[in-house]
C-alpha cells in the first residue's frame, strides 16, 4: 500500500522510446523510480491516442524480473472509464485513476476499482474546480491534480492550479482523510520541490526524465525534493 511517509517518483512512459519500452522501464526502476505511470488516451476525451490494454499486459510481465515492488499507475484519459476498469485491472494495473469529467457516475467507477482490489484515484483537469471532487475525497486512495491539459507530454506547467494541492492537503488534515496527492504535467526538478512543499506525494515526470540520462534526472529530482522531505518528517 502507498504511504505518506515518502515521496513517490512516477516516470510517465508516454515520453519513453517505444521501440525499447521494456529496457526503458527497467532503466528508470534501476534509477530509483517507485511507480510506472501509464497514460491511456482515447482520442475522444483527449485529442490524442496513446496505448491501451494489450501494451499494459505485456509490460506488466516486467514486474516478475524486478527486485523491488513497483506500482503500475494507470491514468485513464478516456470517456466512460467504467467500461474498461476490469480490463485494465486484469492487465496488471495496481493504481487506476479516471477523470471526473469523463463519467456521469464517479462513485460507481470508484466502486468498480476498489472491487477489483486496486488503488483508486480521481483526476481533475486544470479547469475543474476542487469542490466538484469534495463528495469523493473520503473514499479515495489518491487524487490526481493535472497541471497541464491532458493529452500530450512536454507541455508547460500551469502554475495557477497549484493552489489545489495545498487546499487538498488542508482538507485531508482537517477531515483526517487518507488520500495521497499526485501531480501530473510539466514537472521538472525545480517545480517538483514547490509541489512537494504544498503537499504532493506522487510526482509524474514524462519529458523531464526521458529526455536525457534517466539516472541523472531522477537523482536531480531526489536531490531537489530532499529538503522538502526533511521538513515533512
Ligand atoms: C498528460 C499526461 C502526463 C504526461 C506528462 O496528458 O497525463 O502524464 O505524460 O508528461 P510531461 O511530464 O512531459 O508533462
Ligand atoms: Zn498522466
Amino acid at each position: 500500500m502507498l504511504t505518506r511517509e515518502k515521496i513517490y517518483i512516477a516516470p510517465s512512459i508516454l515520453s519513453a522510446d517505444f521501440l525499447k519500452l521494456g529496457e526503458e522501464i527497467e532503466s528508470v526502476v534501476r534509477a530509483g523510480a517507485d511507480i510506472i505511470h501509464f497514460d491511456v488516451m482515447d482520442g475522444n476525451f483527449v485529442p490524442n491516442i496513446s496505448f491501451g490494454i494489450p501494451v499494459l499486459q505485456s509490460i506488466s510481465e516486467i514486474k516478475k524480473n524486478l527486485q523491488q515492488n513497483i506500482y503500475f499507475d494507470t491514468h485513464l484519459m478516456i470517456e466512460k472509464p467504467e467500461r474498461y476498469i476490469k480490463d485494465f485491472s486484469s492487465a496488471g494495473a495496481d493504481m487506476i485513476s479516471f477523470h471526473l469529467e469523463a463519467t456521469y457516475h464517479p462513485y460507481r467507477v470508484i466502486d468498480i476499482i476498489k472491487g477489483e482490489g486496486k488503488i483508486a484515484g480521481v483526476a481533475i483537469n486544470p479547469g475543474t474546480p476542487l469542490y466538484s471532487l469534495e463528495p469523493f475525497l473520503g473514499v479515495l486512495d489518491f487524487v490526481l491534480v493535472m497541471t497541464v491539459n491532458p493529452g500530450f507530454g512536454g507541455q508547460s506547467f500551469i502554475e495557477n492550479v497549484v493552489y489545489k494541492i495545498s487546499e487538498l492537503d488542508r482538507i485531508r488534515y482537517q477531515k483526517n482523510y487518507k488520500f495521497l496527492i499526485e501531480v501530473d504535467g510539466g514537472l521538472n526538478s525545480d517545480n517538483a520541490r514547490v509541489v512537494v512543499e504544498l503537499g504532493a506525494d506522487i510526482l509524474v515526470f514524462g519529458s523531464f526524465i526521458f529526455s536525457g540520462n534517466r539516472k541523472q534526472k531522477i537523482e536531480s529530482i531526489r536531490k531537489s525534493i530532499s529538503r522538502s522531505e526533511a521538513v515533512l518528517t
